[in-house]
C-alpha cells in the first residue's frame, strides 16, 4: 500500500463477531485488521510502517478470564499509546489487567438489554437515556481502580461501560458491532473519529492502482501463473495480475466435466475479452476414471482434489512459471491462519487455496486483504461482466456433489440439464439477485412415475434454493409455488430419465447447503 491509511487493528480473542468489528469499521473508510490476541506490541510497532495505526479494539471471545489459560494481550500493548476499546471479554480482560475486579455472574445478560447512558463522552457521545444494546456475558465487571470511571450500566452490570479518566481507554460490555445495538455504527464511529481521530480515507476505488503495482514488484520479470475458476475471487485476481505483467500470465482453466451447461464458453469469452493467455484443459475423462465406483462424498471431494493439482502442476511446468498467484482474499486467510478451532464438517476444495508439490518462487495473493465484497467493487471497476460479479457460489468439484453416489457421465448430464432449468426460472423471474444459490441435486433412488399413459421408473431431483449471508447458515427460500410448479414441470418434461421433483426444506444447519 502506497498510501499510509489511518488503520485500526481489531486483536481477536475469537468472538464469533470479531469479523463484524473490521468489517464496520472498514464501512466507515478506515482500513481495519484483524490480528491473534497475542501478537507482540514490537509486531504492531513495525505494523505501523505500512498503515497509520490510530487504534486498538480488543473483541469478545469465548474465554472467561478466570479460566487456567485465559487468552491476555501482551503487556506492552497498553503502553503504545494508542486509544484502547475492549468490547464484551475484551472489557472484562481490561479491567482484570488494570486493577478492577471481574466476578463470576449466576445472573448472565444475553440478547437485548437496556443500557443507561451515565455520561455521554467519548464512544458515547452523543447518546442519552437508556439505549437497546446486544449483550452476550456471564461474567461481570464489579469494581474499577479509581483513575477509571463507569459511563453506563445495566440491572446486573453496574460497569458496563467505563473509560480511564486521563487515558483514551474505554470498554464496553456489549457489542456495538452487531445490528441489533441501537446505534452501535454511532459508538465505533465515535471511537474512530472522536477518539482515535481517523481520517476516513479507506477506498477500494484507491488501491485498485496500488495492487497492480504490488504485483508487478512481487513478480518481477519472471512468468506466473493462476488456476482460474470461474468465481469472482480468482477471477479478479486473473485480470488485476494481467494488467500488472501481461502474457506473462497463464491463467489455467480446469475443465473437469462437472461444470455448469456452457461454464468453458462463458470463462473462455470473459477472458479472452481481457486479452488473457488463457489455458483451457478438457480433463473430463480422467476425473470421470478416477471416480468410477467411489460414492463416499469425502473420498469424491479428496480425489477431485488431488487430480486437479495434477492437472494443474502439469501446466505450470509446461509454461515454466516461477510465481504462483491465488485469489486467496481476507476471510480465507483468517480462517486458515489462527482461527483453527473450528469443526471440519466438509472439506472444501477451493482452488485459491491451492497446494501443490512444485516449487514456485513466490506466492502472490494481491486480494489478501479484501472482503468479498471489496473483491466484487474491484471487480465492477475492472468492467468485469455483471454477469461474472454477482454469480451464485459454485463448489469447486462442481456437480460431482451435486450426484448423491457414484458420478457417472449419464447423471452429470442429468443434473446438468435440472441445473439449468433452475437457473433460467429464477433467473427469469428477477428472483437471482435476492438468493443465495439456486441449483438441483440428483438422488441416487429411482420411484416409479407416470408419463403419457406408461408406467415410469426413473430418479429423483432435489431443487434446493437458499438465501444467506455468508454460507455459515442459510435458510431454504420461500419463493413462490409457482415458480417451484414451473421448474418441476419444465424438469420432468424435459429430461426423460426424472419422474419426481422434491423441494429441500431444510435450514442450514442442520442441513449444509450442499447435500454432500
Ligand atoms: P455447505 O455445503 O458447506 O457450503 O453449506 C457452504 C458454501 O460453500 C460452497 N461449497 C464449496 N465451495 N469448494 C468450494 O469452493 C467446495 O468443495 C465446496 N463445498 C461447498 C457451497 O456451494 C456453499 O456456497
Amino acid at each position: 500500500m502506497a498510501t499510509r491509511y489511518d488503520a485500526v487493528l481489531v486483536l481477536d480473542f475469537g468472538g464469533q463477531y470479531s469479523h463484524l468489528i473490521a468489517r464496520r469499521i472498514r464501512e466507515q473508510g478506515v482500513y481495519s485488521e484483524i490480528v491473534p490476541h497475542d501478537i507482540k506490541s514490537y509486531e504492531i510497532k513495525s505494523f505501523n510502517e505500512k498503515l497509520n495505526l490510530k487504534g486498538i479494539i480488543l473483541s469478545g471471545g469465548p474465554a472467561s478470564i478466570f479460566d487456567e489459560n485465559a487468552p491476555r494481550i501482551d503487556d506492552g500493548i497498553m503502553n503504545l499509546g494508542v486509544p484502547i476499546l475492549g468490547i464484551c471479554y475484551g472489557h472484562q480482560l481490561l479491567a482484570h489487567i488494570t486493577g478492577g475486579k471481574v466476578e463470576r455472574s449466576n445472573v448472565g445478560e444475553y440478547g437485548a438489554t437496556y443500557v443507561i447512558i451515565d455520561k455521554p463522552v467519548g464512544v458515547l457521545k452523543g447518546l442519552k437515556g437508556k439505549v437497546k444494546v446486544w449483550m452476550s456475558h456471564s461474567d461481570n465487571v464489579i469494581s474499577l481502580p479509581c483513575d477509571y470511571e463507569i459511563i453506563a450500566h445495566t440491572e446486573n452490570s453496574p460497569f458496563a461501560a467505563f473509560m480511564h479518566k486521563g487515558k483514551q481507554i474505554y470498554g464496553l460490555q456489549w457489542h456495538p458491532e452487531v445490528s441489533h445495538t441501537e446505534n452501535g455504527v454511532k459508538m465505533l464511529r465515535n471511537f474512530l473519529f472522536e477518539v482515535c481521530g481517523c481520517n476516513a480515507n479507506w477506498k477500494v476505488e484507491n488501491i485498485v492502482d496500488s495492487i497492480i503495482k504490488e504485483i508487478r514488484r512481487d513478480v518481477g520479470g519472471d512468468k506466473a501463473i493462476i488456476a482460474l475458476s470461474g468465481g469472482i475471487d480468482s477471477s479478479v485476481a486473473t485480470v488485476l495480475a494481467a494488467k500488472a505483467i501481461g502474457d506473462r500470465l497463464t491463467a489455467v482453466f480446469v475443465d473437469h466435466g462437472f461444470m455448469r451447461e456452457n461454464e468453458s464458453e462463458f470463462v473462455r469469452s470473459v477472458f479472452q475479452g481481457f486479452g488473457i493467455n488463457l489455458v483451457v484443459v478438457n480433463a473430463q475423462d480422467r476425473f470421470l476414471k478416477r471416480l468410477k465406483g467411489v460414492v463416499d462424498p469425502e473420498s469424491k471431494r479428496k480425489i477431485i482434489g488431488e487430480e486437479f493439482i495434477r492437472v494443474f502442476e502439469e501446466v505450470a511446468e509446461r509454461t515454466r512459471a516461477k510465481c504462483l498467484i491465488q485469489g486467496t482474499i481476507y476471510p480465507d486467510r483468517i480462517e486458515s491462519g489462527f482461527r483453527r478451532f473450528s469443526d471440519k464438517i466438509k472439506t472444501h476444495h477451493n482452488v485459491a487455496g491451492l497446494p501443490t508439490n512444485i516449487k514456485f518462487r513466490k506466492i502472490v495473493e494481491p486480494l489478501r486483504d479484501l472482503y468479498k465484497d471489496e473483491v466484487r467493487r474491484v471487480a465492477e471497476i475492472l468492467g468485469l461482466p455483471r454477469e461474472l460479479v454477482y454469480r451464485q457460489p459454485f463448489p469447486g468439484p462442481g456437480l460431482a456433489v451435486r450426484i448423491i453416489g457414484e458420478v457417472t457421465r449419464e447423471k452429470v448430464e442429468i443434473v446438468r440439464k435440472a441445473d439449468k432449468i433452475v437457473r433460467e426460472e429464477i433467473e427469469r423471474n428477477g428472483l437471482g439477485g435476492r438468493l443465495w444459490q439456486y441449483f438441483a441435486v440428483l438422488m441416487d433412488t429411482k420411484t416409479t412415475g407416470v408419463k403419457g399413459d406408461a408406467r415410469a421408473y426413473g430418479y429423483v431431483v432435489a431443487v434446493r434454493i437458499v438465501e444467506s449471508r455468508e454460507a455459515m447458515t442459510a435458510s431454504f427460500a420461500k419463493i413462490p409455488y409457482e415458480i417451484l410448479e414451473k421448474i418441476s414441470s419444465r424438469i420432468t418434461n424435459e429430461i426423460p430419465e426424472i419422474v419426481r421433483v422434491v423441494y429441500d426444506v431444510t435450514h442450514k444447519p442442520p442441513a449444509t447447503i450442499e447435500w454432500e
